[in-house]
């Protein structure tokens, strides 16, 4: 099931439902997983900077894990977040576009909508989100499910051909990899001469709210030690550019997309403050008291400090960057000059064909987009 270059489109049902306009619930998506994989176990790890108290950091294989749960939250996030997240990323019809780190299909559904012509190959790791994702858009995006292929593949080897792509589009996955350079080298390589990779990534640094905590901002602090220690970067967004600057892109642009969530905004402060943000340091209690970082009553005041900036008289704010970047016309594919047929000689299919002319899109990052006048 979801064998790795096997294209699968999802059956089609009931209606789609509008794209979640801004400050009011998201759409309710049941993202259950069929079959979710448990948490791993921590092991023992040296801690990688001074704690308070003797540190277990264990090293994960994936710091969210594939729970129902946070099937919800990826849910609960990508609608709450979609115009914010969106706006200015539209493919044009006929152009081929990988979406790398598609998880439950949350980002995707928004992808087909932006997007309705476009040819969009969803990649993750996971069958498990992979079906979940497939059940989503046969549910939600009925419409779109001849335009979608299925990939079970690991981004490090993509099962596709050098250029094959017009777009790449990922959200939310880089910061989560040990080595996002070598990530995007590899992008670059199945995206087509002057095609372009879209990024967005959020920024734990970011984060401000009212009533201001210590013990608030510690038990974020613990969720971005835990992701550290399982290869990834809590704070990646601030390294868009040289991250893709490294990778060998050309004409990258980075732009902040900032949630500011108060009484005034009940929607988002249900949707991102909540539902998305305290519920995803919520989700790593576990891990960071099997890992030593915190104690259950340490731990238990900072969240019911955090989720004072989620009730009347307090604000919530984050900023998430997205980045719009292309690959040079000229260079090798890889970045190394040797190119990488060989390794990766097989074709997606209908996605391996290269030059396309439909490679202009409004992947734009004008400063209107970019501000939070999108949610007033
Ligand atoms: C935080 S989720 C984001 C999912 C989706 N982009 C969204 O915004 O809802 C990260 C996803 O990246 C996938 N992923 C992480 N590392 C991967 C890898 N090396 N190859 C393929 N997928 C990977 C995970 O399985 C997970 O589904």
């Amino acid at each position: 099931m979801n064998a790795p270059d096997q294209p699968q489109s999802p059956a089609g049902s009931p209606d789609f439902p509008a794209s979640s306009a801004p400050d009011t619930p998201p759409p309710p998506y049941a993202y259950a997983s069929p079959s979710p994989a448990p948490h791993p176990s921590p092991s023992p790890h040296p801690s990688p900077s001074p704690s308070p108290r003797p540190s277990r950091l264990s090293s994960p294989a994936y710091v969210h894990g594939y729970s129902d749960r946070e099937a919800r939250r990826l849910g609960d996030q990508a609608d709450t977040l979609a115009q914010l997240l969106h706006a200015g990323t539209a493919y044009p019809a006929g152009s081929t576009v990988l979406e790398v780190g598609c998880g439950v299909g949350a980002q995707t559904l928004h992808l087909v909508n932006g997007s309705p012509g476009a040819r969009i190959a969803a990649l993750d790791r996971s069958a498990a989100s992979l079906d979940q994702a497939r059940a989503q858009l046969a549910a939600h995006a009925p419409h779109a499910a001849a335009n979608v292929t299925w990939h079970r593949a690991d981004l490090h080897r993509l099962p596709f051909s050098d250029a094959s792509f017009d777009h790449v589009f990922l959200c939310f996955v880089l910061e989560h990899l040990p080595d996002p350079v070598r990530a995007l080298t590899g992008l670059r390589r199945v995206l087509r001469p002057g095609g372009t990779l879209t990024a967005i990534e959020g920024d734990h640094g970011s984060v401000v709210f009212h009533p201001d905590s210590p013990a608030a901002r510690r038990v974020i602090d613990h969720q971005v030690r835990l992701q550290a220690a399982a290869g990834g970067n809590a704070l990646v967004g601030r390294q868009l550019h040289p991250l893709l600057t490294g990778a060998g892109f050309a004409d990258v642009a980075v732009r902040p997309r900032t949630v500011y969530a108060d009484a005034s905004r009940p929607g988002l402060v249900s949707g991102f403050t909540r539902r998305t943000f305290i519920a995803m340091v919520e989700s790593v209690r576990d891990e960071a008291l099997a890992a030593g970082l915190t104690a259950p009553a340490d731990w238990d005041r900072g969240i019911t400090d955090l989720r004072r900036s989620a009730e009347p008289g307090g604000s919530f704010h984050y900023t998430f960057f997205k980045a719009v970047a292309v690959r040079p016309a000229d260079g090798p594919a890889d970045g190394d000059g040797r190119g990488r047929s060989g390794q990766h000689s097989r074709s997606a299919g209908s996605f391996s064909r290269v030059g396309s002319s439909c490679g202009m899109h409004t992947n734009s990052l004008t400063p209107g987009a970019s501000s939070a006048a999108s949610f007033t």
